[in-house]
């Protein structure tokens, strides 16, 4: 029989956990929405008790979702505890996700407990809970270097507590797809009570290893896949979503289980974690990479023209890439810009359909046609962004073999508008000093990349810019068919993520552990 595999989305919490990756409260919102609309049994949405701005997340994401489990991250205490449940509670199908370290090493150096302390501390963390709810998760952190006997015990007294779900983190990344098969094999068969309850792993990608030691947990018994949209998470990473679901499905009789996901949203909510997080997808990335279905070689082509099945073991259109895919133009009309922005799964008010009408109409201006990536990044940059402090309105930059790169700026600070002017080496550097000049920021540029959103020499570049201030951290992002205009609203759109990050400074290290 096909049995069901759960999946719980992490990346509002462990995924937003990379460095520089924090979202704010509307951006949460918006994700949690295309997550349920893509499936996803549990959306965890953040860590409660790690700052005010987490608990607001929460909240609000409980309040939007409808149909999927919405989880609350809390170590086993009482206040964190109770502080989850006063997050999570509005939810339609709330779930408490308690967790404390089981290994030796956390248990010596971190916690500074004994066994017994740790399994008396777990198991009173699941009773305080159940008395909020009956849907409490259990994990066992550091879960893969456990003795696995002691495990059994903390996940046989945590089931006999209340856990429905006991949870089996490898959260350093350290396990190998046999070991870890193994090691859930061992689980099922020694956790006396098992069957009250599912078995889910938790995988961290510093070998490389998550996507290949999930599926091996999987076929080994494990039913729920703790995972990320593109991967995203602490370190190198968490179990990229589609990497697992697309594994599933094209390999069908591997594990045979089954998921309840679209597998049809996965580009497009690739593309919004990117866009939100400001992480671009590298080009190689499996299953979302810009290149993951494009066949360069000469060979591979030949063959692909004579029966697909040759070189393709995916179809584009199955992760909705190209699907629907229509190309618009300057003589577009409203009528079908709108609906075709609505089929891309954005739901907006007249209002913001009006502003991206407007700015749609400029681009076809300046480009001849206008793809499905320009419509996400525009939509993107002018309606559903971070909340601005800072915009610009106005850019003209000087530049050449002779002459001293200048720019002038016209911004809206704070509702005024002010101008300035800036010098530099060239002129992204020209822009960004008036910019700086202007606000008053004394930021430090740590990354700056540009890519073009997509073929053609017309196309949008794409700029993302990596800013610290202090001890903050914050990317940005912007495109424009100018790229020293794109350059200019990624910097900005970092200006104003940090200012975020400063009213909400517990968001900086939010979820941390
Ligand atoms: O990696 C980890 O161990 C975690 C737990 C809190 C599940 O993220
Ligand atoms: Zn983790």
């Amino acid at each position: 029989m096909i049995e069901k595999v759960f999946i719980f989305d992490t990346t509002l919490r462990d995924g937003e956990q990379s460095p520089g990756a924090s979202m704010n409260t509307a951006e949460k919102v918006r994700l949690a929405t295309q997550l349920e609309k893509l499936g996803v049994d549990v959306i965890e949405a953040g860590f409660p008790a790690a700052s005010e701005g987490d608990f607001e997340a929460v909240t609000q994401v409980a309040k939007k979702v409808t149909h999927s489990e919405v989880a609350a991250l809390c170590r086993a205490t009482v206040s964190d505890i109770d502080r989850a449940w006063k997050a999570v509670c509005h939810a339609a199908r709330p779930r408490i996700h308690t967790f404390l370290a089981t290994s030796d090493i956390h248990i010596q150096y971190k916690l500074n407990m004994t066994r017994e302390e740790v399994l008396k501390a777990a198991v009173d963390g699941v009773k305080f809970a159940a008395t909020f709810t009956d849907n409490i998760e259990f994990s066992a952190e550091d879960g893969s270097r456990t003795d696995p006997d002691f495990l059994c015990q903390v996940f046989e007294a945590v089931i006999d507590a209340g856990a429905k779900t006991v949870n089996l983190p490898d959260t350093v990344g350290y396990a190998i797809p046999e070991e870890f098969g193994n090691l859930v094999k061992y689980v099922m068969e020694n956790t006396p009570n098992i069957e009250k309850a599912v078995l889910s792993v938790h995988c961290h990608n510093d070998l490389g290893l998550a996507t290949a030691n999930t599926l091996a947990a999987i076929k080994a018994g494990a039913r729920q896949a703790e995972v990320t949209i593109n991967g995203i998470g602490e370190r190198a990473g968490n179990t990229s979503l589609e990497e697992v679901v697309m594994a599933i499905n094209t390999r069908p009789t591997y594990a045979a289980v089954t998921t309840g996901i679209q597998t049809k949203h996965i580009y497009q909510i690739s593309r919004l974690v990117s866009m939100i997080t400001g992480m671009m997808v590298q080009p190689n990335k499996a299953i979302v990479g810009a290149n993951a279905f494009a066949h360069e070689a000469g060979i591979h082509q030949d063959g692909m023209l004579k029966n697909p099945m040759t070189y393709e073991i995916m179809k584009p259109e199955t992760i909705g890439l190209n699907a629907n895919r229509m190309v618009m133009g300057k003589h577009s009309g409203k009528h079908a810009l709108l609906k075709h922005i609505k089929n891309m799964g954005y739901d907006l008010s007249d209002e913001e359909l009006k502003i991206v009408f407007k700015k749609f109409k400029d681009l076809a201006d300046k480009k001849k046609v206008v793809m499905d990536e320009d419509l996400e990044a525009l939509v993107n940059q002018e309606v559903l962004r971070t909340s601005d402090i800072y915009s610009i309105t106005y850019l003209q930059v000087t530049s050449g073999t002779t002459v001293l790169p200048m720019a002038t700026v016209k911004m809206i600070l704070n509702g005024k508008e002010v101008v300035g002017t800036g010098s530099g080496n060239g002129p992204i550097d020209a822009a960004f000093n008036a910019v700086a000049k202007l606000t008053g920021t004394r930021s430090q540029l740590l990354r700056f990349t540009v890519s073009a959103l997509t073929g053609g020499t017309d196309a949008q570049g794409e700029v993302t810019v990596r800013l610290k201030e202090d001890e903050c951290i914050a990317l940005g992002r912007g495109s424009d068919p100018d790229i020293i205009t794109a350059s200019a609203y990624a910097y900005v759109n970092g200006l104003n993520r940090l200012e975020y990050l400063k009213m909400n400074p517990a968001s900086a290290t939010a979820g941390r552990l």
